[in-house]
């Protein structure tokens, strides 16, 4: 649990501070949020799908961090899951935030998928995933997978499926 009270939703609607934390996001060289707040402006990815959610973490009402789970878009097996656009804010950092908005997505993941995957090139990123359990995998569409404890789990090659040359592709 987070260090500071923190409180998780499901963002169904469009929450305006996402471009504030997109913003941020953006002068740090993490992309993905443009792409998260293109891709729902468009209507082409609005964590709306079964088993799909996006979550907003919030302190004192201020969005400090944001993270989605979509079916993965890479894989034709609609039983693997994929973390999306996991960002916290700066100032927000090392105190439990990441954590509470990660494992709400894996909660929420082992309703629906056998296993999640993602795909980070950070290795701050990569300690925080291999600390929530996830596996390091060389795979053209992801770098960490972790299987769900509930679901008939496929082995972690099953859901990585063939080892590929990576290409620089972000979550
Ligand atoms: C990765 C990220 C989401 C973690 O969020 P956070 O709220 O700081 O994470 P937590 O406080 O829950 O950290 C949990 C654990 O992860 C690990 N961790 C987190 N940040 C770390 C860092 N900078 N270096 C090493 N380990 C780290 C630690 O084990 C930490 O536990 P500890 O604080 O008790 O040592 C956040 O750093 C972030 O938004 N980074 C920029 C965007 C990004 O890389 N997103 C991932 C895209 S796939």
């Amino acid at each position: 649990m987070a260090a500071v009270a923190t409180r998780l939703a499901s963002l169904s609607g469009f929450d305006p501070a996402l471009d504030a934390l997109r913003l941020e996001a953006a002068a740090s060289g993490f992309l993905f949020l443009d792409r998260l707040v293109s891709e729902w402006r468009s209507g082409t990815n609005r964590f709306e799908q079964p088993g799909e959610v996006l979550v907003g973490a919030y302190v004192n009402d201020v969005l400090a961090g944001v993270g989605g789970l979509n079916c993965d878009p890479y894989e034709p097996n609609a039983s693997i899951g994929r973390v999306r656009h996991l960002y916290v804010a700066a100032s927000f950092r090392r105190q439990g935030i990441g954590s509470d908005l990660l494992e709400a997505i894996i909660g929420h993941a082992s309703n629906f998928y056998q296993a999640v995957r993602l795909r980070t090139d950070t290795k701050t990123a990569g300690e925080f995933y291999l600390r929530h359990g996830f596996s390091a995998v060389d795979h053209i569409w992801a770098t960490h997978v972790k299987q769900m404890k509930a679901g008939r789990a496929p082995s972690i090659q099953a859901a990585v499926g063939h080892n590929l040359a990576r290409p620089s592709l972000s979550s």
